[in-house]
């Protein structure tokens, strides 16, 4: 995401070997932390194949965080001297400013990013720099940083999805009283009002962030001191590193810990929901930013033009806001996919988790970052939609309750209404300009009193339920929703920039 873990720097070593030299491509020199056994240097080819350090190396902060925490139990545990892990920290902090200011050497024969800090932990403090991966393996450590990552991603969608949600309480608190068609089957239904639209998404992103809190408490244990995947003889103290770092309790299992990447699922199927529904929302300000529906305005800032038609104001960001979900969803499917026929426990195809939750997480973030202003920055066209309010029979399904109110049986009164609507559709007429003869014919209860029922206005007064589009409970909603997002409604999509 957005904190600093995109330094820069290319990863150099990049040899390019010919395709045409199966067995003899220039194999690099540089030793690798488990060359021990090996007697052949590794294929160049093979450590471009395998590095993952050109975006692993997003995890540095979490990397050094965590084996700064790390080190600290060593000491505490008496496996390293106070000395020792004061240069080891030390080490590491300088590492981790080098890599945040773009001056630190990535290197991609050292494939990814825990073995390059590593290893320039060891070019600056020498041999207790070795000491650091004691009671650790690469396997524990990188769900560590994952982990890590993913959790500071939660916290940072969070915030993005407030924003959003405070864009649309804005929306309705300066849409009251607007009323809109509502739709099913994109077909004219009922009259809603545009604040009961609004708090629709308002409810739909909620549950995306009790999704993310909830997927949160999963990622928010500790998997280091698993070691490979049977654990350590090193006397750890596990619990020590978990409150150091903030994670609310262990992964019990060793061989469960270096294999779970449910979290990463997890992280990417809530990110998946976030995308469809702004995918949906997209796809209804499209349709109502047409001429044919003319029910919006889109800030043009937020909008681009046609290099041949001079005329069109194009709606961009609501489009790629809908196509990107695409991504979103693709990267749940290949971790699904990734995932499902591996043994237990650490197998390097898990490497290839990374890059689709990057992908997945920056995607929706910047989705996010761009909804809150366009939410904001949109206008209804009041008179447009005014104008149009009358066509499409909206009052019909209140009037058809309204003669329950008067005793008649349900499927009676829809049939009744259903004839009016035919004769005022042959006419071309609103129900409402219907003479009374024509409603006393087909039933007789009725009377003059029922032109104080037809109308849209009349219909979204006689709403009752709860969750309806009642005025009064909406105008509650809007208050509560307020409160509960500490906004004045609409203010503050801009305060919350990623760290
Ligand atoms: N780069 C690896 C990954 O992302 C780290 C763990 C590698 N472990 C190993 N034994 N090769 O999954």
């Amino acid at each position: 995401m957005a904190q600093a873990d995109d330094p820069t720097g290319p990863a150099d070593g990049h040899n390019h070997p010919s395709a045409a030299a199966p067995s003899s491509a220039a194999p690099t020199t540089a030793a690798k932390p488990w060359g021990g056994v090996f007697d052949a240097a590794t294929d160049a080819r093979v450590e471009a194949f395998s590095e993952s350090v050109s975006y692993d190396r997003r995890l540095f902060q979490q990397d050094i965080r965590g084996s700064v925490a790390h080190a600290t139990m060593l000491a505490a545990v008496g496996v390293l001297t106070d000395d020792e892990k004061n240069q080891i920290i030390e080490g590491l902090t300088q590492i981790g400013w080098e890599i945040a200011a773009g001056k630190f050497v990535f290197k991609q024969e050292l494939e990814d990013v825990h073995m390059n800090i590593e290893r320039a932990l060891v070019d600056r403090i020498g041999d207790v720099g070795r000491k650091l991966h004691t009671g650790r393996s690469r396997n524990d450590q990188v769900s560590l940083d994952f982990r890590m990552w993913v959790r500071d991603a939660i916290d940072q969608l969070d915030q993005l999805l407030a924003d959003l949600q405070r864009a649309f309480v804005g929306r309705a608190a300066q849409d009251e009283g607007v009323i809109l068609p509502g739709y099913t089957h994109l077909q004219r239904a009922q009259p809603v009002l545009a604040a009961h639209y609004w708090l629709a998404y308002v409810e739909k992103y909620q549950r995306d962030r009790d999704r993310l809190a909830d997927c949160r408490k999963r990622v928010n244990l500790l998997p280091l001191g698993t070691a490979a995947m049977a654990g350590t003889t090193i006397p750890i103290d596990r619990q020590m590193v978990a409150d150091d770092l903030g994670f609310e309790g262990l992964v019990a299992n060793s061989l469960d810990s270096s294999s779970d990447r449910d979290f990463a699922v997890e992280f990417v199927a809530a990110l998946s929901l976030i995308a469809v529904h702004l995918s949906g929302w997209a796809e209804e300000w499209i349709l109502w930013s047409t001429t044919e529906f003319n029910f919006i305005k889109l800030p043009q800032q937020f909008c681009t033009g046609s290099s041949i038609m001079p005329q069109k104001i194009n709606p961009d960001v609501l489009e790629l806001t809908r196509g990107k979900s695409a991504r979103v969803i693709g990267s749940l499917q290949s971790l699904l996919v990734l995932t499902k026929g591996l043994p237990l426990a650490y197998n390097r195809d898990l490497q290839e988790d990374k890059e689709r939750v990057f992908d997945a997480a920056d995607t929706v973030r910047k989705c996010l970052e761009l909804a809150a202003p366009l939410v904001a920055g949109s206008e209804l066209k009041r008179e447009s939609i005014a104008e149009r309010l009358d066509r499409g029979y909206l009052d019909a399904t209140t009037f058809m309750e309204h003669l329950i109110h008067l005793g008649v049986p349900q499927r009676t009164a829809h049939g009744i209404v259903g004839k009016l609507v035919g004769q005022a559709m042959k006419a071309e007429v609103r129900l409402a300009d219907l003479p009374l003869a024509a409603y006393q014919e087909l039933c007789p209860e009725l009377d003059e009193s029922l032109y104080n029922v037809l109308g849209v206005e009349h219909a979204v007064q006689a709403f009752r339920s709860v969750g309806s589009t009642r005025p009064e409970l909406v105008a509650e909603q809007v208050k509560l929703w307020s409160h509960r997002l500490g906004t004045n409604a609409g203010l503050g999509m801009n305060e919350t920039k990623p760290s």
